[in-house]
């Protein structure tokens, strides 16, 4: 345990991120599945998305994303104490993804383990991390969200198969010397809604099995307008909590880093915010909904395009399978 300040804050000290280098994009989909670019566009946002090769597991693309967190920040693999994994699509159901970047890291002084809640994993993941540091458990954490959804979508299911991709992100968390860092949290779930969108075999609920392959269940199934309608009121609900809780008002909000999902539910959100669609940061249309990656890539590509001042406030809000949702504010 370190000592610590009372009233300090944690802040991210550094990103990095890493997408694969193939890309898919819509064109390449209408040969594979009977849709149109123009349906995917206006639907969704996307335009393309990248895929990773048959050898790339979720934790090789945490492991390049984690190398250039640290070396943006300029720390070495032994400045950290902790490595945390958020991910839907982990290498192995056991041992946890963390586990396998952890060695490619070369990482062995560090605890390592992952958290699931579905594409909020990256903010439960800060919410987490921000106590740990908080309490004195650790001093500077390795926080990373990757996923390869790519195995295991349904590429014959027009109606999921266009919206992911895949990708990592992390982000380096310490104690913040300033006014700066996490400034409150509001994080919920509700595990009634989890037929909504889920992988319905691998798991001991429903074991892999020759069946279970034979009937496409290893893979994302999703109940899409359902989950749309969830998604635009869990996360103006969670928007509107985390910026309550920070004393901040919809004015103050600098930037507004929502999940990338779906351009109609981010467009939803921020007019239920009345925030101004300069505020807000959207990338869907280069990766797709590449869940826990979506909320570091965009700080990570704000960040080096030299959009973030010192002093912004940012809003970032996400929702995802579980269902979980969750808002973090933060002033850079
Ligand atoms: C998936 C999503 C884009 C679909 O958009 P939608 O407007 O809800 O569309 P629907 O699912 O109602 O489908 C409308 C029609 O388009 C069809 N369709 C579905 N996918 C299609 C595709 N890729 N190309 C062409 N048509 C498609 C459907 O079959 C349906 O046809 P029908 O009316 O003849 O039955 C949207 O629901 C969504 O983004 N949902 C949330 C997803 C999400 O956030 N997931 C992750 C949470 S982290």
């Amino acid at each position: 345990m370190h000592k610590r300040e009372q009233g300090s804050r944690v802040k991210i000290v550094s990103t990095g991120f890493y997408a694969p280098e193939k890309v898919l994009t819509n064109a390449d989909l209408e040969k594979m599945v009977d849709t149109t670019d123009e349906w995917i566009v206006s639907r969704s946002g996307v335009k393309e998305r990248r895929i990773a090769s048959a050898e790339q597991a979720t934790s090789d693309l945490c492991i390049e994303a984690a190398r250039r967190a640290l070396r943006n920040g300029h720390f070495k693999v032994e400045d950290i104490d902790l490595i945390i994994v958020a991910t839907a699509s982990p290498d192995t159901i056991f041992p946890s993804t963390a586990c396998w970047v952890q060695e490619g890291l070369k990482a062995d002084h560090v605890a390592a383990f992952d958290i699931g809640a579905g594409c909020t994993g990256f903010l439960y993941g800060l919410i987490l991390a921000e106590s740990l540091i908080l309490s004195g458990v650790s001093k500077r954490i390795l926080l990373i969200g990757g996923e390869v959804l790519s195995k295991i979508t349904n590429w014959k299911d027009r109606a999921t198969c266009v919206l992911f991709g895949d990708a990592a992100g992390a982000a380096v968390l310490e104690e913040s010397r300033d006014d700066s860092g996490i400034l409150s949290h509001y994080w919920k779930a509700d595990g009634s809604l989890a037929g909504l969108l889920f992988q319905p075999a691998g798991g001991t609920r429903m074991p892999a099995s020759v069946q279970t392959v034979a009937g496409d269940l290893h893979y994302i199934q999703m109940k899409g307008n359902e989950v749309f309608k969830h998604a635009v009121k869990r996360m103006g609900e969670s928007a509107v909590e985390a910026l309550k809780r920070a004393g901040l008002r919809k004015e103050d909000i600098r930037w507004f880093i929502p999940h990338q999902a779906n351009t109609r539910i981010i467009d939803a959100t921020a007019e239920r915010l009345q925030v101004p669609p300069e505020k807000v940061y959207v990338n869907i249309q280069r990766y797709g909904n590449v869940s826990v990656a979506c909320i570091p890539i965009c700080l990570h590509e704000l960040h080096v395009a030299g959009k973030l001042k010192k002093g912004d406030i940012i809003l970032l809000d996400a929702f995802g399978a579980g269902f979980t949702w969750a808002a973090v504010a933060y002033r850079w």
